[in-house]
């Protein structure tokens, strides 16, 4: 395998894999990297002018490789026996049955990839876990590898986990913290290096063995979810006594053991990893029969949940009580802004909570239309409810609906939830919307995105999570 005649093929063209390969494809134009999936709209829409993922940035990337030395095919098969090194990028969703339900994750696509691989290859793969899983996975990779293979393929594993943030992925693929490749084979490892050491600085690539390197993505991803869940709890003591939570997160901030970044307090975190992945680490503790550890992260999930719940609560008891067939504007969706991902975004849980209140939402999300906003309530409700009922999704149909802008939501609304921070809301004319909306008009600030002396002086009543 002559390192310019490698050719790299990836299994899953999600928000991991597609924007990962990309980067690789722009920065090693004389790699031919194929990125695979049975999803067949989303591998059209890859090959389109509209990619299936918001991304900044994400277009000129793949505008520059595709075609070149980037391809997105539905051709599994072939790009498995054709290439190198193969990374594995599937979901692994938290388990919803049987064993481990609610907690484990599901490792049913990871075991189809490595079953596929096994059926397909010829000659010796690098098979590299992209996913984030649980320790130990690469163990039941290398038994199907090898196990299931039909004779003529040999395998090295490795972990290497992903650790780029959504809507700042290309930044952070182009200039990484670190790159983290965990493994047995020293020639594997090195092979996989010097991919990213084209553009990554060698010293920001860290070799690990191959069970450090797939905890150690549970447990940055564990850090940096309890120190949003731990600011979220100080911002319910902040707004009892009195204090402001940005003014205590930039007061202990510039501590530099503690650091700045991570500490704004928000409706609770969202997301397809941080709750999945606790979630998994509190499994993984509970296998292993540490019970007061497990105990110990499982609190930041039931942190998260309490401060979204605390929000919606707060909405209604402010509104007197009653949010009853009052229209409520949702702005934001995602779960985070710059990424049209709604996984477990925590506007999902409070439009549920608002629902069951019976409010009427108009919800306005630059890049999440209607028919994503219902499927994630629907989602949501059908696994509390076990299956949907028709009063659900009778009270999803008939009160929610989308605006084409924020000012159209507001307009005629009792209340503004801000839910995520993008940009354009800060740009709203506040004057106008004040003007539109019910008396007295209510905003909740789940962001703290908003200068909360203007709007309060326009005649706004403002609400924010950490501030009394
Ligand atoms: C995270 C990790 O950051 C990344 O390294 C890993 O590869 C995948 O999981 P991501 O979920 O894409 O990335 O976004 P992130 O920026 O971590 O935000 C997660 C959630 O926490 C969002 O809902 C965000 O709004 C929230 N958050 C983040 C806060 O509420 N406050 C903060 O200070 C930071
Ligand atoms: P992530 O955020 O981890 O990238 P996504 O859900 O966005 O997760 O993407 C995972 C992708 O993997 C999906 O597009 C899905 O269709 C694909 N996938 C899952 N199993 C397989 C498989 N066995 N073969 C090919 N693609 C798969």
């Amino acid at each position: 395998m002559s390192e310019s005649s490698l050719k790299i093929c990836c299994i899953g063209a999600g928000y991991v894999g597609g924007p990962t390969m990309a980067m690789i494809a722009k920065q090693c134009p004389d790699i031919e990297v194929n990125v695979v999936d049975i999803n067949e709209s989303r591998i059209a829409a890859w090959n389109s002018d509209s990619l299936p993922i918001y991304e900044p940035g994400l277009d000129e990337v793949v505008r520059e490789a595709r075609g070149r030395n980037l391809f997105f095919t539905t051709d599994v098969s072939e790009k498995i026996k054709t290439s190198d090194m193969i990374f594995i990028s599937v979901n692994t969703p938290t388990k919803t049955f049987g064993i481990g339900s609610g907690r484990a994750a599901n490792l049913e696509f990871v075991e189809k990839c490595a079953r596929e691989i096994a059926l397909h290859a010829e000659g010796h793969k690098i098979v590299i876990e992209k996913s984030t899983l649980p320790v130990r996975t690469a163990e039941a990779v290398k038994r199907i590898l090898n196990s299931a293979s039909n004779g003529s393929a040999s395998f090295d594993v490795l972990s290497n986990p992903e650790f780029l943030a959504e809507g700042t992925a290309v930044t952070d693929l182009l200039n990484p913290d670190r790159v983290l490749i965990g493994g047995e084979s020293q020639e594997a490892i090195e092979k996989l290096a010097n991919v990213y050491g084209r553009w990554v600085r060698p010293d920001s690539i860290i070799r690990t063995n191959l069970w450090s390197s797939e905890l150690s993505k549970l447990t940055a991803n564990a850090f940096l979810a309890q120190r949003v869940s731990s600011i979220n709890a100080i911002s319910a003591l902040c707004e009892a006594t009195g204090a402001d939570v940005d003014e205590v997160a930039n007061a202990i901030g510039t501590d530099s053991r503690i650091g700045p970044k991570f500490l704004k307090s928000s409706v609770g975190f969202g997301g397809s990893c941080f709750q999945k992945d606790i979630l998994n680490l509190v499994y993984l503790c509970e296998h292993f029969g540490l019970p007061e550890v497990a105990a110990y992260w499982e609190q930041v999930v039931l942190m998260n949940d309490y401060q979204k719940r605390r929000f919606s609560t707060s909405i209604v008891k402010t509104m007197f009580n009653t949010v009853s067939d009052k229209k409520i504007a949702i702005w934001g969706f995602a779960f985070k802004k710059d990424t049209n991902d709604t996984r477990e975004s925590a506007a999902i849980y409070v439009c549920r909570d608002l629902l069951e209140e019976r409010a009427r939402l108009t919800i306005y999300d630059p890049k999440v239309g209607l028919d994503q906003i219902k499927q994630e309530l629907i989602y949501l409700m059908s696994a509390e409810f076990g299956t949907l009922s028709e009063k659900h999704r009778k009270l999803i149909d008939d009160n929610v609906e989308v605006a084409n802008s924020a000012e159209a939501a507001a307009s005629g609304a009792h209340a503004i939830a801000v839910l995520t921070e993008w940009d354009e809301f800060k740009e709203v004319d506040f004057d106008a919307v004040y003007r539109s909306m019910k008396k007295p008009a209510f905003l909740f600030d789940g962001r703290n995105l908003m200068d909360r002396e203007k709007l309060s002086k326009i005649g706004f009543e403002v609400y924010a999570t950490g501030k009394s």
